[in-house]
């Protein structure tokens, strides 16, 4: 991959999001990666609330998803297995559905997490952690 996109990286969603918005997220897993995340969150304040927070975990083998609210994060949900190795490149889809946001990593469908606030609160995409970050778009 051709270079890469300094981490923390945000991306302003100053409109929020709505059913039928995809966020793709490609790059490639680090070697020595412990754990990234994708944060969809509602300000772009320190504290903000996370609609989404997709937490690929290299060290424990598991993906993590949550919610934060008020500095809280909610229940934990967790897909099958783990899509991302190290060392290997990956693309992952974020799909807003009317139920939530459908993740998909590479062709495979992997989770569906179910909307815990309004996808029109959101107002930034972050991504961070040990990931070597090739694109983020939204469409
Ligand atoms: C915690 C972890 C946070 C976040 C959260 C998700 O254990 O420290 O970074 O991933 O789990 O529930």
């Amino acid at each position: 991959m051709a270079g890469s996109i300094a981490v923390p990286h945000k991306t302003s969603l100053p409109e929020g999001i709505r059913v039928g918005t995809v966020m793709r997220i490609q790059g490639v897993v680090p070697e020595k990666a412990g754990r990234f995340h994708v944060n969809l969150l509602c300000s772009e304040e320190q504290e903000a609330d996370a609609a989404l927070h997709f937490n690929p975990r290299m060290d424990l083998s598991e993906v993590v998803f949550n919610s934060k609210e008020r500095g809280a994060w909610g229940r934990e949900e967790r897909g099958p297995g783990l899509p991302f190795q190290r060392g290997k490149p990956f693309e992952v889809l974020l799909i807003t559905t009317e139920e939530g946001f459908k993740t998909v990593v590479g062709d495979t469908e992997y989770h569906h997490f179910r909307h815990r606030m309004p996808p029109g609160s959101v107002r930034q995409l972050e991504v961070g952690g040990d990931v070597q970050l090739g694109s983020v778009r939204v469409f």
